[in-house]
């Protein structure tokens, strides 16, 4: 069974393609650039450079490779880059979703989106898959737009939701949430944090976890794959401190309203998870869990 991965650079991306090659998949990672990843070419990996906003390069890669399932991880990730740079982000979220969505009808038999928690409002909270969406921001906006080419096209598919991933990268750096606070801290500066949003925080193996289930049992239909505990912000680096030993004392309790960004972040959101429960048998670990893997 041969997977291509968009974005294979990044987060998700790397811990996907480890857990994929541990289970004998054929893995084809395809990201902008040159590889970022710790692994070698073999019989059943490679790494190709595919910018989705490209495309012929795009249609050349997935024509070549005629992957079976496709788990598309690529996007402008950064919620204020895309309020800033609004062309670029709707560039890449949505037509590039839309360029790897048609390749994939023609070459592939399961696409698999990754999308966000953004594409609630963040007024209700704990949302279920059949939840209302109602973006509040561009990044939030354009994941929405691409989910709703993914349902509408002709081959099967799957909705991924996450929340708040952290972990560490295999290879390079990139900032999360634990990350961040673990950093700041350790340089010794203080921190203002953000005590009246909710979100239940995902450690990244467990993301790539659910994923391998969705391809495992050819899931198709919209899943909420997060963590299990519900915490604020201001929860995490409590906790992120603690279980590195650093000055708690430098975690500033604030509102979110405190802070002018150029990207409205939803207040409250978090996942019920019990359709993965049920339907996949996913389980994830609990935030201390991750932090202790970190
Ligand atoms: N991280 C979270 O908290 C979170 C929460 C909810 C949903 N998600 C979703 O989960 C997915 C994976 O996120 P992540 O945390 O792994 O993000 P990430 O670390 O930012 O990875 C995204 C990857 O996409 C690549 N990319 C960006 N533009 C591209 C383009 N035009 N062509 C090809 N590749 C491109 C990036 O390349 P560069 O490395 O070169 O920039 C990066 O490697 C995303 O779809 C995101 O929307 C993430």
């Amino acid at each position: 069974m041969k997977v291509l991965i968009t974005g294979a650079n990044g987060l998700l991306g790397q811990h996907m393609i480890k857990l994929l090659l541990d289970r004998n998949y054929e893995v084809v990672a395809t990201s902008r650039g040159e590889s970022r990843l710790p692994f070698q070419p073999s019989a059943n990996y490679t790494y190709r450079e595919m910018d989705i906003t490209n495309s012929l390069e795009t249609f050349a890669v997935m024509s070549n490779e005629k992957p079976d399932i496709v788990v598309h991880a690529a996007a402008m990730t950064q919620v204020d880059d895309c309020e800033l740079r609004p062309q670029h982000c709707e560039r890449i979220n949505v037509q590039g979703t839309s360029q790897v969505l048609t390749d994939a009808e023609t070459f592939s038999s399961h696409f698999i989106y990754i999308s966000t928690d953004f594409v609630f409002d963040g007024e209700q909270g704990n949302y279920a898959e059949e939840d209302d969406t109602k973006p509040i921001s561009l990044y939030g906006f354009t994941k929405l737009q691409a989910e709703s080419m993914v349902q509408t096209s002709t081959i099967p598919f799957a909705i991924v939701r996450t929340c708040l991933v952290y972990g560490n990268l295999l290879q390079g750096t990139r900032s999360n949430i634990v990350s961040w606070v673990r950093e700041n801290l350790e340089q010794g500066k203080t921190i203002k944090v953000v005590s009246d949003q909710l979100r239940t925080p995902t450690y990244v193996e467990d993301l790539a976890k659910g994923i391998l289930l969705i391809i495992e049992k050819k899931a198709t239909g919209i899943y909420h794959i997060s963590g299990k505990d519900w915490l604020t912000p201001y929860d995490i680096a409590l906790k992120t401190a603690a279980k590195f030993n650093l000055d708690a004392g430098k975690i500033v309790k604030v509102d979110a309203a405190t802070f002018k960004q150029p990207g409205r972040r939803p207040l409250k959101t978090g996942f019920i998870i019990e359709k993965a429960r049920k339907e996949l048998g996913f389980e994830p670990m609990s935030f201390d869990e991750g932090l202790e893997l970190m």
